[in-house]
C-alpha cells in the first residue's frame, strides 16, 4: 500500500489520486484507439504520442532565471545543485541508466525514469542559468571545484535497489534544496529553489510509488 502523505506535499500536485489505482496499463498497441479511455493513474496523466505518460512536473510554471545581483557565495552553493556529487547531472545520469536497464515488463517504470531524468535537465537548466547571471562559470564541478565524477551514480544491481536509491537521491536533493534555501536571501533563487523543490518531492512521491510494483 502506499504511503498516503509520506512526504507528497497534497492534493494540488498530479501525482494526487494515484495512490491505489495501480500502474499505467503500459503502451498503447500500435493502431490503438486514442479515444480509449484511460485507466488507474493515467486518468491525470500527460499522453506523448501514443504512450501514455506520467507528469513528472509538479504544477505551474518555472520562474525566468534571475538574481538581484551577482554573488560569488550563491553560486557556489548552486554549482553542487548543478554538479555536485548529489546534484542534478548525477540524478540525470542516474535515472538515465536505471531507465536502460528495467526489464521489458515493467516499461511505464522506464518510462517514469525517463520523465523524472527530463525534468533533472531542466532543472540542471535552469540552475545553470542562474549560476551565469551570479557570474559564475557553469561548468560541471560542486562547490569544492572537483570535476563530476560518475562513479557518484548509484548503478546497483536490480530494480528494487535503484528505486531505493532513486527515493534516496530525492530525499538528499530535498535536504541539500532546503539547506540551500536557508542560506539565500535573494529572493529570485528563492523562488527557483521553492519550485525545483515541489519537482523533488513529487518524484519522491512517484518513486516510492513504483517501488510498490517490484519485488
Ligand atoms: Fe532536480
Ligand atoms: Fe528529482
Amino acid at each position: 500500500m502506499i504511503e498516503q502523505g509520506s512526504g507528497f506535499p497534497g492534493s494540488g500536485l498530479p501525482g494526487a489520486g494515484l495512490p491505489g489505482s495501480g500502474p499505467p496499463s503500459g503502451r498503447p498497441e500500435a493502431g490503438a484507439s486514442e479515444s480509449a479511455a484511460p485507466q488507474g493513474p493515467v486518468r491525470r496523466a500527460v499522453r506523448t504520442g501514443q504512450r501514455q505518460r506520467i507528469c513528472a512536473a509538479a504544477p505551474g510554471p518555472y520562474p525566468d532565471p534571475a538574481v538581484k545581483a551577482p554573488s560569488p557565495e550563491y553560486a557556489a552553493l548552486l554549482l553542487d545543485d548543478f554538479a555536485g556529487r548529489d546534484g542534478e547531472l548525477t540524478a540525470i545520469c542516474q535515472y538515465s541508466y536505471h531507465h536502460l536497464v528495467v526489464p521489458d515488463h515493467l516499461a511505464w517504470i522506464a518510462d517514469l525514469l525517463e520523465d523524472v531524468a527530463i525534468v533533472e535537465m531542466r532543472h540542471l537548466e535552469l540552475l545553470g542559468e542562474t549560476i551565469r547571471l551570479l557570474g559564475a562559470d557553469p561548468r560541471f564541478y560542486g562547490e569544492d571545484g572537483v570535476s563530476w565524477d560518475a562513479r557518484s551514480v548509484a548503478y546497483r544491481d536490480n530494480l528494487r535497489l535503484q528505486l531505493e536509491a532513486d527515493v534516496e537521491a530525492e530525499r538528499g536533493a530535498i535536504a541539500q534544496y532546503e539547506r540551500h534555501f536557508s542560506l539565500i536571501a535573494d529572493p529570485h533563487i528563492r523562488q527557483l529553489l521553492t519550485r525545483i523543490i515541489a519537482d523533488e518531492q513529487l518524484h519522491l512521491f512517484l518513486f516510492r510509488w513504483a517501488l510498490n510494483y517490484v519485488r
